[in-house]
């Protein structure tokens, strides 16, 4: 089972994501064969590590995010992962037209795996450090409700 976490940048939101899901998997399900990565549907920040302040805000609860490059989304991924997961509307919309349509149920938001009102992890590159403790609780969250999903899914 392979999992894709997409956001904009991949700098951010989807690194921060591929992060916690791995410390997750790690403490909670290490009998579990479950892959994982991100990328970004834009091409800005290739090869960068994620930004300071996402770095930061993850460390505060224990999770080193600064071996992570960013990377952009390739067709191959489509064929690749079993699911693609992204962050928000605009970016599920991008890898909805760029995926085959054989392909099309692979592709969801993150946080349908949440119980969180909302269903979009709002991007926080412009604005304040508030932002960045919001992003990690909502994946937290939906990190919970993904990997209660990829069990029952393995277990089938
Ligand atoms: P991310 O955040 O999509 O969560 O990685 C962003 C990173 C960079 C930009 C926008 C959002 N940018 O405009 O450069």
């Amino acid at each position: 089972m392979k999992v894709l976490f997409v956001c904009l940048g991949n700098i951010c939101r989807s690194p921060t994501a591929e992060a916690v899901f791995r410390q997750v998997l790690a403490s909670d399900a290490v009998d579990l064969r479950i892959e994982v990565d991100s990328a970004g549907t834009h091409a800005y920040h290739i090869g960068e590590p994620p930004d300071p302040r996402t770095q930061a805000a993850a460390r505060r609860r224990g999770i080193d995010m600064s071996h992570l490059r960013a990377r952009q989304v390739h067709a191959s991924d489509f064929e690749e992962f079993d699911l693609i997961l992204a962050m928000d509307r605009e970016n599920l919309a991008e890898l909805k037209r760029r995926c085959p349509p054989r392909l099309q149920e692979r592709v969801r938001l993150l946080l349908e795996y949440a119980s969180a009102a909302e269903l979009e992890v709002p991007d926080p590159y412009y604005g304040g450090e508030a932002g960045f403790e919001q992003v990690l609780d909502l994946i937290e969250q939906a990190s919970r409700g993904l990997l209660d999903d990829l069990r029952r899914r393995l277990m089938r």
